[in-house]
Protein backbone atom coordinates (compact mmCIF):
# COMPACT_ATOMS: atom_id res chain seq x y z
CA UNK A 1 0.00 0.00 0.00
CA UNK A 2 1.15 3.85 -0.76
CA UNK A 3 2.44 5.29 2.37
CA UNK A 4 -0.03 7.51 3.86
CA UNK A 5 0.58 11.74 4.16
CA UNK A 6 1.56 11.29 8.39
CA UNK A 7 3.98 8.61 7.37
CA UNK A 8 5.85 10.60 4.77
CA UNK A 9 6.06 13.37 7.34
CA UNK A 10 6.85 11.04 10.44
CA UNK A 11 9.96 9.99 7.89
CA UNK A 12 10.92 13.14 6.32
CA UNK A 13 10.94 15.27 9.64
CA UNK A 14 12.84 12.24 11.54
CA UNK A 15 15.64 12.67 8.95
CA UNK A 16 16.03 16.25 8.97
CA UNK A 17 16.08 16.06 12.65
CA UNK A 18 18.95 13.92 12.23
CA UNK A 19 21.37 15.90 9.81
CA UNK A 20 20.36 18.71 12.03
CA UNK A 21 21.73 17.29 15.35
CA UNK A 22 24.58 14.41 14.10
CA UNK A 23 28.18 15.59 12.89
CA UNK A 24 28.93 12.38 11.40
CA UNK A 25 28.05 12.93 7.72
CA UNK A 26 28.24 9.45 6.99
CA UNK A 27 25.59 8.68 10.08
CA UNK A 28 23.11 10.73 8.15
CA UNK A 29 23.16 9.52 4.61
CA UNK A 30 23.16 6.23 6.12
CA UNK A 31 20.46 6.78 8.70
CA UNK A 32 18.59 8.50 6.07
CA UNK A 33 18.80 5.22 3.57
CA UNK A 34 17.70 2.91 6.30
CA UNK A 35 14.54 5.23 7.33
CA UNK A 36 13.51 5.61 3.65
CA UNK A 37 13.63 1.80 3.26
CA UNK A 38 12.49 0.22 6.33
CA UNK A 39 9.62 2.82 7.24
CA UNK A 40 7.42 2.93 3.73
CA UNK A 41 5.89 -0.34 2.17
CA UNK A 42 6.85 0.08 -1.41
CA UNK A 43 10.52 1.22 -1.17
CA UNK A 44 11.71 -2.54 -2.22
CA UNK A 45 15.34 -1.48 -2.76
CA UNK A 46 16.94 1.93 -1.69
CA UNK A 47 20.07 3.51 -2.34
CA UNK A 48 22.32 6.75 -2.32
CA UNK A 49 24.79 7.46 -5.12
CA UNK A 50 27.80 10.37 -5.08
CA UNK A 51 28.89 11.81 -7.95
CA UNK A 52 32.35 11.76 -8.42
CA UNK A 53 33.71 12.77 -11.68
CA UNK A 54 31.78 11.75 -15.05
CA UNK A 55 30.25 8.86 -12.89
CA UNK A 56 27.85 8.01 -9.91
CA UNK A 57 29.16 5.63 -7.06
CA UNK A 58 27.33 4.03 -4.81
CA UNK A 59 27.16 4.49 -1.26
CA UNK A 60 24.74 3.45 1.30
CA UNK A 61 22.57 1.06 0.45
CA UNK A 62 19.26 -1.10 1.73
CA UNK A 63 17.51 -3.72 -0.08
CA UNK A 64 17.52 -7.63 -0.16
CA UNK A 65 20.14 -7.79 -2.47
CA UNK A 66 23.39 -5.88 -3.53
CA UNK A 67 23.52 -4.32 -7.02
CA UNK A 68 26.14 -4.75 -9.77
CA UNK A 69 25.67 -1.18 -11.05
CA UNK A 70 28.12 0.34 -8.07
CA UNK A 71 29.38 3.10 -10.65
CA UNK A 72 27.32 4.18 -13.52
CA UNK A 73 28.34 6.71 -15.93
CA UNK A 74 26.32 10.14 -15.80
CA UNK A 75 24.20 9.61 -18.95
CA UNK A 76 23.16 5.99 -19.01
CA UNK A 77 20.31 4.21 -16.83
CA UNK A 78 17.71 6.43 -14.93
CA UNK A 79 20.05 7.51 -12.34
CA UNK A 80 22.72 8.52 -15.08
CA UNK A 81 19.43 10.89 -16.76
CA UNK A 82 18.84 12.25 -13.08
CA UNK A 83 22.15 13.30 -12.24
CA UNK A 84 22.42 14.77 -16.41
CA UNK A 85 19.60 16.40 -15.99
CA UNK A 86 18.90 17.60 -12.15
CA UNK A 87 15.70 16.52 -12.54
CA UNK A 88 13.75 13.74 -10.45
CA UNK A 89 12.87 10.71 -12.58
CA UNK A 90 9.64 8.31 -12.47
CA UNK A 91 9.56 5.66 -14.18
CA UNK A 92 6.20 3.50 -13.98
CA UNK A 93 7.16 0.45 -15.44
CA UNK A 94 11.34 -0.20 -15.96
CA UNK A 95 10.98 -2.99 -18.41
CA UNK A 96 9.44 0.03 -21.13
CA UNK A 97 11.96 2.27 -20.42
CA UNK A 98 14.67 1.74 -22.84
CA UNK A 99 17.37 3.53 -20.51
CA UNK A 100 16.71 1.04 -17.56
CA UNK A 101 19.86 -0.61 -16.33
CA UNK A 102 18.42 -3.90 -14.61
CA UNK A 103 19.48 -4.66 -11.04
CA UNK A 104 16.64 -6.98 -9.44
CA UNK A 105 14.37 -9.53 -11.55
CA UNK A 106 11.58 -8.15 -9.21
CA UNK A 107 11.81 -4.20 -9.34
CA UNK A 108 8.57 -3.22 -11.68
CA UNK A 109 8.94 0.93 -10.96
CA UNK A 110 11.80 3.74 -9.93
CA UNK A 111 12.06 7.27 -8.50
CA UNK A 112 15.74 8.98 -8.88
CA UNK A 113 15.97 12.51 -6.89
CA UNK A 114 19.08 14.19 -7.58
CA UNK A 115 20.57 15.82 -3.84
CA UNK A 116 21.89 19.21 -5.49
CA UNK A 117 24.14 21.56 -3.25
CA UNK A 118 24.21 25.24 -4.07
CA UNK A 119 22.75 24.14 -7.58
CA UNK A 120 25.01 21.26 -8.41
CA UNK A 121 24.17 17.36 -8.33
CA UNK A 122 26.51 16.25 -5.55
CA UNK A 123 24.47 12.96 -5.05
CA UNK A 124 21.26 11.28 -5.94
CA UNK A 125 18.58 8.80 -3.98
CA UNK A 126 17.73 5.85 -6.19
CA UNK A 127 14.50 3.70 -5.02
CA UNK A 128 13.01 0.55 -6.64
CA UNK A 129 9.74 -0.61 -5.81
CA UNK A 130 8.67 -4.32 -6.56
CA UNK A 131 4.84 -3.03 -7.14
CA UNK A 132 4.37 -1.02 -10.81
CA UNK A 133 3.75 2.38 -10.67
CA UNK A 134 4.43 2.69 -6.92
CA UNK A 135 6.00 6.67 -7.11
CA UNK A 136 3.81 9.81 -7.67
CA UNK A 137 3.71 13.12 -6.57
CA UNK A 138 3.68 12.87 -3.06
CA UNK A 139 7.01 10.29 -3.13
CA UNK A 140 8.52 13.13 -5.32
CA UNK A 141 7.88 15.91 -2.57
CA UNK A 142 8.68 13.71 0.05
CA UNK A 143 12.11 12.97 -1.22
CA UNK A 144 13.45 15.85 -2.75
CA UNK A 145 12.52 17.29 0.95
CA UNK A 146 14.60 14.22 1.94
CA UNK A 147 17.46 15.05 -0.64
CA UNK A 148 17.68 18.50 0.71
CA UNK A 149 18.02 17.46 3.70
CA UNK A 150 21.18 15.37 3.18
CA UNK A 151 22.89 17.86 0.55
CA UNK A 152 25.48 18.84 3.18
CA UNK A 153 26.18 15.48 4.04
CA UNK A 154 26.41 14.12 0.74
CA UNK A 155 29.17 16.62 -0.27
CA UNK A 156 31.68 13.96 1.58
CA UNK A 157 30.64 11.59 -0.70
CA UNK A 158 31.44 13.84 -3.71
CA UNK A 159 34.40 14.80 -5.69
CA UNK A 160 35.38 18.59 -4.68
CA UNK A 161 38.58 18.12 -7.75
CA UNK A 162 41.02 18.00 -5.21
CA UNK A 163 40.09 21.19 -4.04
CA UNK A 164 42.12 21.57 -0.60
CA UNK A 165 39.25 22.48 1.69
CA UNK A 166 41.50 23.27 4.75
CA UNK A 167 43.33 26.25 2.35
CA UNK A 168 41.62 29.61 3.65
CA UNK A 169 41.26 30.81 0.34
CA UNK A 170 38.43 27.92 -0.08
CA UNK A 171 36.55 28.79 2.65
CA UNK A 172 33.28 29.86 2.14
N1 LIG B 1 18.00 1.04 -12.36
C1 LIG B 1 19.05 2.02 -12.29
C2 LIG B 1 20.35 1.39 -11.88
C3 LIG B 1 20.55 1.30 -10.42
S1 LIG B 1 19.70 0.03 -9.68
O1 LIG B 1 18.24 0.31 -9.77
C4 LIG B 1 20.11 -0.14 -8.09
C5 LIG B 1 19.17 2.76 -13.61
O2 LIG B 1 18.50 2.45 -14.57
O3 LIG B 1 19.98 3.69 -13.68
Amino acid sequence: MSPSAAEYEAVAADIEHLAATEEDSDAIVRGAVEAIHDRLDTYSWVGIYFVEGEELVLGPWKGPSATDHVRIPIGEGVCGAAAASGATEIVDDVNADPRYLACFPSTRSEIVVPVLYEGSVVAEIDVDSDAPAAFGAADRAFLERVATAVAAACLVGWDTGGMDWDAPENWA
